[in-house]
């Protein structure tokens, strides 16, 4: 029995060598290794043998089974491996090749035509576009508004977003215009609860035929419910602007609901925009004569108003980076 089991493990092995591909090896396994294969037959005939021989050729047979099993089990890894390899080498990636191009989508022509356009002036300005185009000559008293943050003798850090007006004006005419202009402003101002020296704004300009005040004003109430919600006071007040005539001012109501607060000065009141119709000398500047055409413009600040729909007291936690606060929302 001895010498039978001995062949049949140089057989297998001999077998199990010469298999070149992992089809083939289910057919090796039942053969060898199978339930119905030539050791399990094997270890049946022990039965036939005598009580001290049956131990000995039993621990044998399992050996034997035992090496197969493991030679088998490396065989596949190997013919595997390579079996991946070739297929890599036909597959192979040429990465020379230039990449497929990557399609994105954009928003249909009738989305686009009913979204308002949003306008991005620069915010480094020239004197003349932050002041001078805006009917603020120079030395005109109204400077003292803004006063900034000059690069040199003819360029500024821009006050606010109104020169965007002009580019607006520029860019569009002759067409009507309906433009949002959001952008970062900045000021040499003392900083309190409500002041920072760097703020955003949002312009807004409306130029047509027959733009009136009312319009303005029901523009303005519109966005401060939408985003306040029914219950927030809007006020109007008369106001001064160089480049807007008449111009107002509109408050919203402060969110300590008039018990008084340093946010509001003690008020109940709080300056979220500036606004008025487009100046005549503003409009010609854009190139629209003021005879024919009329608009109107807001300037509204974003931290303010951000601060009324959350309940922030203090304008300077938006810009000292403390993450407690930034985390919060
Ligand atoms: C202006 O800047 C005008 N350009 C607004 C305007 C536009 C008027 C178009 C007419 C037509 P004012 O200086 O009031 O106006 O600023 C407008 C808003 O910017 C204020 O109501 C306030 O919300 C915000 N703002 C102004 N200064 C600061 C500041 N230092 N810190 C934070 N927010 C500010």
């Amino acid at each position: 029995m001895l010498e039978q089991i001995n062949m049949l493990r140089e057989k297998g092995q001999n077998e199990l060598n010469a298999i070149t591909s992992t089809d083939q090896l289910p057919e090796w396994y039942h053969q060898y290794l199978g339930r119905k294969g030539d050791l399990t037959s094997l270890l049946k005939q022990l039965g036939t043998l005598s009580s001290e021989e049956r131990p000995v050729m039993g621990k044998v047979i399992n050996e034997v089974k035992q090496q197969l099993q493991e030679s088998f089990e490396l065989r596949q890894k190997t013919l595997k491996e390579t079996k991946l390899h070739q297929e890599l080498e036909i597959d192979d990636l040429d990465v020379s090749l230039p990449g497929r191009p990557c399609t994105t989508g954009h928003l249909h022509l009738t989305t686009q035509t009913l979204r308002i356009q949003v306008y991005e002036a620069p915010e480094v300005e020239s004197d003349e576009y932050n002041f001078q185009l805006l009917n603020i000559p120079e030395y005109h008293p109204a400077r003292d508004m803004w006063d900034t943050f000059w690069v040199n003798d003819e360029v500024v850090l821009r006050t606010h977003t109104s020169p965007g007006q002009i580019w607006a004006m520029r860019e569009y005419y002759p067409e009507p215009i309906r433009v949002i202009l959001p952008g970062k402003c900045y000021r040499f101002e003392q900083i309190t609860p409500r002041s920072e020296h760097q703020f955003y704004q949002v312009e807004g300009l409306t130029i047509g035929k027959n733009i009136r005040l009312t319009d303005l004003i029901g523009v303005m109430s519109e966005f401060a419910h939408k985003m306040y919600g029914a219950e927030r006071k809007v006020r109007i007040r008369g106001s001064y602007f160089p480049f807007t005539e008449p111009s107002i001012e509109i408050d919203m109501s402060c969110s300590c609901e008039k018990k008084g607060c340093r946010l509001c000065k003690y008020t109940g009141w709080l300056e979220v925009a500036g606004a008025g119709m487009v100046h005549p000398v503003v409009l010609r500047n854009g190139g629209y004569d003021p005879e024919e055409w009329s608009g109107f413009a807001f300037g509204m600040g974003v931290e303010r108003p951000a601060m009324l729909k959350h309940n922030i007291n203090d304008i300077r936690r938006f810009y000292s980076n403390d993450l407690r606060f930034l985390q919060q929302f």
